[in-house]
């Protein structure tokens, strides 16, 4: 005797995975962890969705963190619908605070003679509010709205002005752009957003993405550095504040850490209230959770006499001649 099997589709934030849709005789149990994320406060919504669901012999309930959710829960609603053998699960949490973050599991109980049968899925939740920024020291390219908001420390600032070559001044900058500092065709002012102390518990997750150097690169990353050779002439380059690590002169050297350990695809998870910058390290910028992502750059027009422009080591997307360019990637949230 053989039945199907409910196949479970979870929808989260706009992408569907398929969990098992298999035809079997006995249900794979296949959990698959995944993420939503939502602000406190808000009303969130999980879903699962099955494929070939029998109405009359499938039973669907929900866990938190393990406990069986009874619809008579102060904030959260549960909720089932189920045309043409096709189902949607879903779970209603309004106002989410802290105690509603953990691990949510749909489960589908399938009647087989005496015994159930089962396949479930477990969704994670957790609050824009709960990601912190990883350990170690570092610094990321400011954005025009500023450092983004720790509770566990506090972002040191600085910036870093460049005089870019002054005759026949090339400088240009990608549109949109949203890094903090004035830009003109023969000067490039950067800012800079630097965790000086260790402070954190999570690591760097393995990506392909770049940060600045202060310090030591965190675990993960390798370093490397690029030199810009500024304006020879009447030179006016100028850097103040805490800024990461670097050589600033009449020319200009800053250090990278890079890491190619994963993924450019595959999401992330940082700190996701405000936006923020990461730099890119292959051909497209590093996917993160719950943030929409936007390429930007910067061309500076170097010295054109006696170039001496050179890099080393792991660096950024960049374009390294006479002239340099560096890609930027800006997050927002979604
Ligand atoms: C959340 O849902 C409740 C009840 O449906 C509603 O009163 C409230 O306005 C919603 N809040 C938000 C932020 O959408
Ligand atoms: C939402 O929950 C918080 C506590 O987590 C409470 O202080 C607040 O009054 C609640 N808001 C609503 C609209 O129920
Ligand atoms: C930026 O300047 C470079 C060098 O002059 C030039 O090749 C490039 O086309 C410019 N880009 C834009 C978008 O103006």
């Amino acid at each position: 005797m053989s039945f199907t099997v409910t196949a479970f589709v979870v929808y989260i934030s706009g992408y569907s995975y398929l969990i098992s849709g298999t035809t079997a005789i006995i249900p794979v149990l296949n959990p698959v962890h995944r993420n939503v994320v939502s602000s406190r406060g808000s009303n969130v919504t999980l879903t699962c969705l099955g494929r070939r669901v029998n109405a009359l012999d499938t039973v669907v309930l929900w866990k938190f963190n393990g406990q069986e959710i009874k619809e008579s829960t102060h904030n959260i609603a549960v909720d089932k619908f189920l045309p043409k053998r096709k189902g949607t699960f879903s779970l209603h949490i309004t106002n989410v605070s802290e105690k509603d973050v953990g691990k949510y599991t749909c489960i589908a109980l399938v009647a087989n003679f005496g015994k159930a049968d089962r396949v479930e899925d477990i969704i994670d939740l957790k609050l824009y509010e709960s990601v912190k920024w990883p350990r170690g020291t570092y610094a990321v390219p400011m954005p025009h709205s500023g450092c983004p908001v720790s509770m566990e420390f506090s972002w040191s600032e600085g910036y870093l002005r460049q005089n870019t070559e002054d005759s026949g001044p090339l400088s240009n900058w990608s549109s949109p752009l949203h890094l903090k500092g004035e830009k003109k065709d023969n000067e490039i002012t950067q800012h800079f957003c630097v965790k000086t102390k260790k402070a954190g518990k999570t690591r760097w997750p393995a990506g392909s993405y770049c940060i600045y150097k202060k310090g030591k690169c965190p675990r993960g990353f390798r370093e490397g550095w690029i030199k810009w050779d500024d304006e020879d002439t009447k030179n006016d380059n100028l850097a103040s504040g805490v800024l990461p690590d670097g050589t600033f002169a009449k020319d200009t050297i800053l250090y990278f850490c890079c890491r190619s350990d994963g993924s450019a695809e595959t999401p992330i998870e940082l700190p996701m209230r405000e936006p923020f910058f990461l730099l890119k390290h292959s051909s497209s910028c590093q996917a993160v959770m719950g943030m929409r992502v936007t390429e930007e750059w910067l061309f500076w027009d170097c010295e054109d006499r006696e170039n001496k422009n050179s890099y080393f080591g792991d660096i950024p997307e960049s374009f390294m001649a006479k002239d340099i360019k560096l890609y930027y990637c800006y997050y927002e949230k979604k």
